[in-house]
């Protein structure tokens, strides 16, 4: 597939050895390391989208009056390049990702980036860093396409002018140091994440960096992540810092419904749309922190997972909030969370079939 747009394509003349890259990939951690290439694509109003550029990876050079820096106009996605058994390398529904990019710049009042041209950017991408693909089962490499605000001054009146597309690539492990771990988390009834009419179901930077503080506070209170609820009660159920959450009624699935206050998760609405295939009924709705306590209590609620594609399928054993504290199921991640998980990364790695076409060659 290609795009209208021609990528100029510059080998990394310093490229990391293949020695180095392998003790790198012995233990790549998440999101500390990156390849030795990235994509650049500029916009300019007028112009439109110009200088497409696979290029060695590298610091760039912005103004400190960059309009980006200021008002925090910039958007992101994430998603994997894995390594198949066979030997394929794919990605998992990039033109989800593409999607969800062009939702979330219409509500930044960002360009739009044709999803073809999105796509081929991480299929370039993957492919001059097509041996920074890990090996090991279970990891992978994690992509990162972003934009940003490149228009200098600090004037409010409009959006910039101007913007940059880039995308960068880091190869991954688990995302939890434990791995399957199920993972504490902490009812953050302090802060709010998303309001209606604000940002929640955009991927852009902001809603981050304004978690950070609920985020400290789940770490000072012995937790792992932030459970977000909603803006008005505190009550119920939203989602977690960068995952979806699942509860599960033995074989019936609850998820909170998109109510424009949270991310519509890819990984969420593929766990919607293979269920039944798996024999469970899954039901999008709404779910209040005392529900999800008494469910526990009286052993209706079996099991809750996060799920996203840095985290994949998460349990969730235990849960605390200011006045109240308890363990999902016996705390140790149940059956309908580990049979999903094995699911997913069964599509994903090639080794299920791909029943829904999701899988995306790569090369
Ligand atoms: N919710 C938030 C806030 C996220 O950052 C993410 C991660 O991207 C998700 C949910 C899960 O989304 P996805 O499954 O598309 O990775
Ligand atoms: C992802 O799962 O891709 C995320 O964005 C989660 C987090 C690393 C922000």
């Amino acid at each position: 597939m290609t795009s209208q747009l021609s990528f100029d394509q510059q080998r990394n003349p310093n490229a990391r050895g293949r020695e180095e890259r392998e003790r790198i990939l012995a233990n790549p951690g998440f999101g500390q390391i990156f390849t030795d290439h990235m994509v650049s694509i500029d916009f300019t109003e007028g112009q439109g989208w110009h200088d497409a550029r696979v290029e060695p990876y590298g610091p760039l050079v912005l103004d400190p009056a960059t309009s980006v820096f200021h008002y925090a106009q910039e958007l992101f996605e994430g998603l994997k390049a894995y390594r198949q058994a066979n030997g394929a390398i794919v990605a998992f529904r990039p033109f989800a990702n593409a999607a969800r990019f062009n939702l979330s710049a219409a509500r930044m009042a960002m360009p739009e980036l044709p999803e073809e041209t999105f796509v081929e950017s991480l299929e370039l991408l993957v492919q001059a860093d097509r041996d920074w693909v890990p090996t090991t089962e279970g990891h992978s490499l994690y992509l990162r396409p972003f934009i940003i605000a490149t228009q200098v001054g600090l004037g409010v009146n409009y959006p910039s002018k101007s913007y940059r597309y880039m995308a960068i690539a880091s190869p991954a492990a688990s995302y939890f140091a434990g791995g399957v771990k199920p993972v504490k988390v902490w009812l953050s009834t302090e802060y709010t994440r998303a309001a209606p009419g604000g940002t929640g179901f955009a991927k852009c930077g902001g809603n981050y960096a304004a978690a950070f503080v609920a985020q400290r506070q789940a770490v000072e209170q012995d937790c792992d992540q932030v459970v977000w609820l909603d803006a008005f009660e505190h009550r119920y159920v939203e989602e977690m810092g960068g995952m979806n959450l699942f509860f599960v009624f033995g074989d019936r699935l609850l998820t909170p419904a998109l109510t424009g206050t949270l991310l519509p998760g890819i990984t969420r609405d593929s766990i919607l749309t293979f269920a039944a295939e798996l024999g469970l009924t899954v039901e999008e709705g709404r779910i209040s922190i005392e529900e999800w306590q008494d469910g526990c209590a009286s052993g209706v609620l079996t099991e809750v997972f996060a799920c996203g594609t840095a985290a994949v399928v998460t349990p969730v054993g235990s849960v605390k909030g200011a006045d109240r504290e308890w363990t999902v199921g016996d705390g140790t991640p149940g059956p309908v969370t580990l049979k999903i998980r094995e699911e997913l990364m069964g599509i994903q790695y090639g080794t299920r079939p791909d029943n829904h076409g999701w899988v995306h060659k790569i090369c």
